[in-house]
C-alpha cells in the first residue's frame, strides 16, 4: 500500500511555511491562549486538564501527558494516522497548494495515474449509491426500508456512508460513462462486469458497503442482497485490484484507528453489520476480516496501532475454528491475544443489537479471556477425562505458546497452562522445546544471505521490539549517510579525516557483530557496507531503485515517514525539531540506545531459555546460555557507563 510517493522539495517548502501549527491544529483542539503558547485537551490520549502545548513562534505542538509532539505535518500524521506524504497533500490541499511530483519513472507515473483514476472513481461511485438510497424511490422504498428494518440507526447508514444500486443492469455504469469516466476503470475496479452484452453493474439491487482503507478512501464495496433467496450469494464483494487487496485490509480501519489507539486495543470481528453495530453502541475500536480467515498482513496493520486484540467471533463451530486459527497467527505476530465467545447463536451484530451500551462493554470486560484459558475451557469440554484426549488437548496449547516469539512470555503462559490442567510446568517446557526446535530447522533464522554480490531477503519474519530503532538507523543511512559527522585523526600525516553518518553506523554495528534483526533492514546494512565506498553512491536513489520490491517498498515508506522519529524522540526523552540540525549529538545516543535494547532482548531471551532448559532436562545447554549471559552482561554494563544509567537494572 506504501506507494512511492515524492513530492519536490519545493512544495514540501511551501506546504510547512503555509501550515500554521495553530490554525492546524484548532481543527481538531480546541485551545485556549496561556502566555505565548495555547493549550488545550490532547486529542490522542485521554485527560481532564490540558496538558498539551502549542507554540506558534517554533511552530511546534507538543503534550506533556503522553509525550506525542512535532511540527504541523507530524500532527496530521498522527491524528489522521496518514503517512508523511498524505499529510502533505492533506494539507497542500487545504492551503491550495499545487502539488508537484518528482522523481517518478514513467512506470511509476503511469501506475500511479492508474491508481489515482480508480480511487477517483471509487470516489464517485459511493456518492452515487448513497444518492440512490436516499433520493431514489427504489432506493427509499427497499434498500432504506431494509436497513431501518434491521435496526441499523440513520446516522451509521450516514457514517458508514451506506448506499443502494439498483436493479437496473447498468444504471452506475451508464450514469459514470456519461460523466466521462474511463470504461477502463470502471471494470479494474470491478464496479462495472464487461460480457457479449456490454458492460453491467456489479452490484446490482443490493445494499452497498464502501470499503476504506486507513487513510479514509474508498478502495472497494461489499454488495448485500436484500432478498433471502439462498440460491444468491449473500454479499458480492469487489475484486482483487490495484487498489484493494483483500487480505491487507480490515474494514471498519479508518473508524476505529483513534479509538484503537486511545483504548490501546482492538476488537476484530467477523462482518460488515458487526462493526456498524459496535459503533452504534459507541465502541468504536472494531474492524472486521471480512469473512475471510485472519491473514498476516492484517494482523500487522493492527500492530502499528496496538500490541492487544480482542477476538470476538460467533458462538457457532466455524466461529470458533475460525478464532482458533486466529490466535495462533495473532500470538505468532508476538501480540496478545484475547478471545470472547457470544453464546450459541448469535453473532457480534445480533448481539450489540439486544443490548445496551452498558450491557455490551460490561460483557466485553467480563467475557474476554487469554487465550490459554479460551482454548483450555473449550477443549477440556471435548476432552473430558479420556487421558488420550487430555494429552491431544496439552499438545494442542503448548503448540499455541510455542508460536510466542518472546520467551519470557511464554513462561507465563507455561505457569498459567500448567495450573489450569494440573500438568507440570516441565512437561510444558520439554514439549514446547521440541516444538520450537522443529520449527527453527524448517524455518530458515533471519538475517540476509548473500549470493553472487546480490542481497538476498529472506521472507519476513515478526517484528522485534526494537524494529523502530532499526527503522531510525536506515532512515539515517538513506537520508543522511553521506553527510559528514565528524572528523577523526588518521593515522599517517594526512590530518583529520571526515568520517560520514553512514560509515559511523556501519562501523559501530561491525564493532559489535550486530546484524540487524529486520531482514530488509539487514539487506540495506549490507548492501550500504559494500556499496559506500563506490564514488557518486547516493543512498536515497541507490535504494529506492533497488531490484527487490521489499527493499524498495520499504525505503519509500520510511522516507516518507519522520512519524516513527518523532516516537523514538519520546522515547530518548529528548525533543529534537530538525533531524539534521543534532544528528552529531543524537546519533550515537541512537546508536547506544538501540545496542542497549539489543542487549536487554537477549538478556530476556537467555533468562527465558535457561529457565525452559532447565526445567527441559537439558544441562549443557544450561550452562551454554548462562555462559552466554555472562557475556551479555559484560557489554550490558559498559553500555550503561556510556548512556550515563547507574549500575545494571
Ligand atoms: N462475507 C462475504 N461473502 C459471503 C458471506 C460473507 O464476503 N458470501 C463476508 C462479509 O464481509 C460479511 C462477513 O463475511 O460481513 C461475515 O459473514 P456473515 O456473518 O455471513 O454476514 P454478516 O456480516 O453477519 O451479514 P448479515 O448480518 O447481513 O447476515
Ligand atoms: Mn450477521
Amino acid at each position: 500500500m506504501y506507494i512511492c510517493v515524492m513530492i519536490d522539495q519545493g512544495t514540501v517548502e511551501k506546504i510547512f511555511d503555509a501550515a500554521d501549527i495553530l490554525d492546524v491544529v484548532s481543527g481538531f483542539v480546541s485551545l485556549k491562549k496561556r502566555g505565548a503558547n495555547y493549550i488545550g485537551l490532547c486529542p490522542f490520549h485521554n485527560e481532564k486538564t490540558g496538558s498539551f502545548n502549542v507554540s506558534p513562534a517554533r511552530g511546534i505542538y507538543k503534550c506533556f501527558g503522553c509525550g506525542k509532539g512535532g511540527n504541523a505535518v507530524n500532527f496530521i500524521m498522527e491524528h489522521e494516522q496518514m503517512s508523511y506524504a498524505d499529510a502533505l497533500r492533506y494539507l497542500a490541499a487545504r492551503y491550495n497548494i499545487p502539488v508537484e511530483e518528482q522523481e517518478m519513472s514513467e512506470e511509476q507515473r503511469r501506475e500511479r495515474g492508474e491508481r489515482e483514476s480508480m480511487l477517483v472513481v471509487s470516489a464517485y461511485a459511493r456518492e452515487f449509491f448513497v444518492r440512490q438510497l436516499y433520493h431514489t424511490d427504489e432506493g427509499r422504498g427497499i434498500a432504506l426500508e431494509y436497513l431501518r428494518q434491521r435496526g441499523i440507526a440513520p446516522v451509521m447508514i450516514e457514517k458508514f456512508g451506506l448506499g443502494y444500486c439498483p436493479e437496473a443492469r447498468d444504471a452506475l455504469t451508464t450514469e459514470a460513462l456519461g460523466k466521462g469516466y474511463k470504461r477502463e476503470f470502471l471494470v479494474k475496479t470491478g464496479l462495472s462486469i464487461e460480457n457479449e452484452r456490454g458492460l453491467f453493474d456489479r452490484f446490482r439491487a443490493r445494499v452497498i458497503f464502501p470499503v476504506q482503507d486507513i487513510a479514509g478512501k474508498v478502495i472497494a464495496f461489499g454488495g448485500r442482497t436484500m432478498s433471502s433467496d439462498k440460491k444468491l450469494a449473500k454479499y458480492v464483494n469487489s475484486p482483487e485490484s490495484e487498489i484493494y487487496h483483500k487480505s491487507r485490509t480490515l474494514y471498519g480501519i479508518y473508524f476505529a484507528k483513534r479509538s484503537i489507539v486511545q483504548q490501546d486495543r482492538c476488537i476484530l470481528v467477523e462482518g460488515y453489520t458487526d462493526v456498524i453495530s459496535f459503533h452504534a453502541k459507541g465502541i468504536e475500536n472494531v474492524v472486521a476480516s471480512s469473512g475471510t480467515s485472519l491473514t498476516v498482513e492484517q494482523i500487522r496493520l493492527i500492530r502499528r496501532l496496538t500490541p492487544n486484540v480482542t477476538i470476538i467471533y460467533d458462538g457457532d463451530a466455524a466461529g470458533i475454528k475460525a478464532s482458533l486459527r486466529g490466535i495462533d497467527l495473532v500470538l505468532e505476530e508476538g501480540l496478545n491475544a484475547r478471545v470472547l465467545l457470544l453464546p450459541d447463536g448469535e453473532d457480534p451484530d445480533s448481539f450489540a443489537r439486544g443490548h445496551s451500551s452498558l450491557e455490551l462493554s460490561e460483557f466485553i470486560a467480563r467475557e474476554e479471556t487469554d487465550f490459554i484459558t479460551f482454548k483450555t475451557r473449550l477443549l477440556l469440554k471435548d476432552a473430558g477425562d479420556d487421558p488420550i484426549e487430555r494429552a491431544r488437548l496439552i499438545t494442542d496449547i503448548v503448540r499455541s505458546i510455542a508460536k510466542i516469539p518472546d520467551a519470557i512470555t511464554r513462561s507465563v503462559y507455561v505457569r498459567e497452562t500448567a495450573l489450569q490442567l494440573e500438568v507440570e510446568e516441565r512437561v510444558l517446557y520439554t514439549e514446547i522445546l521440541k516444538m520450537r526446535r522443529v520449527s527453527a530447522e524448517r524455518v530458515p533464522a533471519g538475517g540476509g544471505g548473500e549470493h553472487a554480490g546480490v542481497t538476498t531477503v529472506p521472507v519476513a519474519v515478526a517484528l522485534s521490539p526494537c524494529d523502530l530503532e532499526e527503522r531510525v538507523l536506515i532512515r539515517y543511512l538513506l537520508l543522511f549517510g553521506t553527510l559528514e559527522l565528524y572528523e577523526e585523526e588518521a593515522s599517517g600525516e594526512k590530518g583529520p579525516r571526515p568520517v560520514s553518518v553512514g560509515e559511523f553506523i556501519i562501523r559501530e554495528l561491525a564493532e559489535d557483530d550486530l546484524t540487524l534483526l529486520n531482514p530488509v533492514y539487514n539487506a540495506i546494512r549490507e548492501e550500504y557496507h559494500r556499496q559506500h565506498v563506490s564514488s557518486g553512491f547516493i543512498p536515497a536513489r541507490h535504494f529506492i531503485a533497488y531490484p527487490d520490491e521489499r527493499v524498495s517498498v520499504v525505503v519509500a515508506d520510511i522516507l516518507s515517514e519522520p512519524y516513527e522519529l518523532s516516537k523514538l524522540w519520546n522515547r530518548l526523552e529528548s525533543y529534537v525539531e530538525s533531524e539534521q540540525m543534532k544528528l552529531a549529538e543524537f546519533l550515537p545516543k541512537v546508536i547506544d540506545n538501540y545496542k542497549m535494547r539489543r542487549v536487554e532482548m537477549l538478556t530476556r531471551e537467555a533468562d527465558g531459555r535457561i529457565l525452559e532448559l532447565q526445567n527441559g532436562d537439558d544441562p549443557a545447554g544450561v550452562v551454554d546460555w548462562i555462559r552466554k549471559k555472562q557475556a551479555i552482561d559484560k557489554i550490558r554494563g559498559k553500555l550503561s557507563l556510556r548512556l550515563g544509567r547507574t549500575g545494571v537494572k
